[in-house]
This record gives C-alpha cells, structure tokens and sequence, in this order.
C-alpha cells in the first residue's frame, strides 16, 4: 500500500470513528491511536522514541501508563529485551515524571536473539535478529544528556536462576524478548522478585510471529497460579496477587 493510500485509509478511519464512536480514534505520526491516550507529556515522548522502537504507539502507551499505575509500589523498573532502546527510554521518561526515585534497569545480550526453536517459535525469526551493541544503545539513550539506566549484559534461558534475593524487588517489569526460552528465563529471573501489586507486561503475547512467547507466559503462569490479562495490544499482563497460594 502506499503511503498516500494509507494516510487516506487512516483520515477515513479516523472520520468514521468519529462519526460512529465509542471507540473515538486519532491518528497521531500515522498510527489511529484511542483518544485516551491523551496525554501531553505522551505525545512529547513519541517522537524522541519511535525511530528507536518496534512497538506501536498503543503499545507504547500500555508501558506509559503502567509506569504511572506502579509508581506507589515498591521496586525498580526493568526491561529485558531492549534492540535498539525505544522501549527503553519511554519507560525511563516515564518514570522521570511519574516515578522519579525508581532506577530504569535494561537487560539484553546485546547480540540479538538466540537460536529459535523452530517447533515452538516458528519460521519468522533467526539466530541474531535485532542485534543492537551495548555502545549503540548507550549513545542513543543519551542524545540528550548523561543517561542513569543501567544496562546489563544477560542471556536469559529457561532454568536459569532467580535474581538473588538481596536486590531491590521489581514494580515493573516489561519484557519483549519474541522467544519461548528467552520469556522463559526471564519470568522465572524477574517475577519471584515483583512486589505484590506489581507487574509484569510481555510484550509478543497475541502475535503471530512470537507463539513461544505466549507459550513461555502461559505455562510459567500455569505453574506459579497467575492469570496473565491478554490486551487487544498484543500484549499480556501478569499483576502480582497480594497473596499468593
Ligand atoms: C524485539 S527486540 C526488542 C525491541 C525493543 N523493546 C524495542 O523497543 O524495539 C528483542 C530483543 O530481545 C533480545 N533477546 C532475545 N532473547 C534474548 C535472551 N535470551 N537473552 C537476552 N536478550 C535476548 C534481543 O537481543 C533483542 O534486543
């Protein structure tokens, strides 16, 4: 399709959403975004973002107002799976209004993906897709003055073992990592360690290209007796029981 037939595909999407409501669509940079997601500060943060992210704008902004709904909670911010750090520099943004006492931790290889299995991942990925260097990701996340995320080289794999107890809990977790085993080990590193209350969002959940992520979610949750919610977003969100069994 080309990109006027889009954008007229768009203005006409947006007119009759409009027209018919409930929904009430905008179309910001492209994208028919709810017009719930008004947000100035939102808006602000796209542009400085979008170049360096693969999600959408909806997407985006599920992470933007989770930052916000997990600042009373105790723990830090961490993502894991970060390519080239949109995703990254949202949450941190976010966080700087909202939440200013969290630190925003990344995790990555920072080599880009492991080898999929192809029964559980399918054809849609290979060995090395999304590889963004440590200095790369650096730069970027400092265009506009000395960045305090905290960067980790990790691999995660099933089995691996928990973060050790000693570290801060986790409110918020956000984990975009397309494969089974690589959402496999980072639930099972990650969400021992999620304050009650707190959550963890995967990205990947309801798409087509990832079923192991979905696969990964839904057996760690079968296991551990949570209910991961599955958002029309694609994404999945596990909120940490209060109490758990
Ligand atoms: C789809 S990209 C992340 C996209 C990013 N969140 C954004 O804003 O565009 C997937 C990332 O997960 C990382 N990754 C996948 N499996 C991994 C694993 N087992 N251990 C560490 N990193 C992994 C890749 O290196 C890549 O950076």
């Amino acid at each position: 399709m080309s990109l006027r037939t889009r954008k007229m595909e768009l203005k006409l999407l947006a007119a009759t959403t409009r027209l018919l409501g409930p929904w009430h669509l905008r179309v910001i940079r492209d994208e028919l975004v709810p017009t719930g997601s008004l947000d100035p500060r939102f808006e602000q943060l796209v542009p400085m973002v979008q170049p360096y992210t693969l999600l959408s704008i909806d997407r985006l902004f599920v992470l933007y107002r989770l930052v916000e709904s997990s600042a009373p909670i105790p723990g830090n911010i961490a993502e894991a799976g970060i390519f080239r750090g949109g995703s990254l520099r949202l949450l941190r943004e976010a966080a700087r209004g909202f939440a200013p006492d969290k630190t925003v931790h990344g995790f990555d290889s920072f080599s880009g993906l492991p080898s999929p299995s192809r029964q559980v991942d399918g054809q849609f990925h290979a060995q090395g897709d999304f590889a963004a260097g440590m200095n790369e990701v650096s730069q970027y996340l400092s265009t506009r003055g000395p960045s305090d995320i905290q960067l980790h080289r990790v691999l995660f794999a099933p089995g691996m073992p928990s973060a050790p107890d000693s570290g801060e809990p986790w409110a918020l977790v956000h984990l975009d990592l397309d494969l089974r085993d690589s959402v496999a080990g980072a639930l099972s590193f990650f969400e021992p360690h999620v304050s009650r209350g707190g959550y963890v969002i995967i990205d990947d959940y309801g798409f087509r290209s990832t079923p192991g992520a979905r696969e990964a979610v839904n057996a760690y949750c079968r296991v551990r007796k949570l209910t991961p919610i599955y958002f029309p977003t694609g994404q999945a969100l596990i909120v940490k029981p209060e109490r758990q069994t």
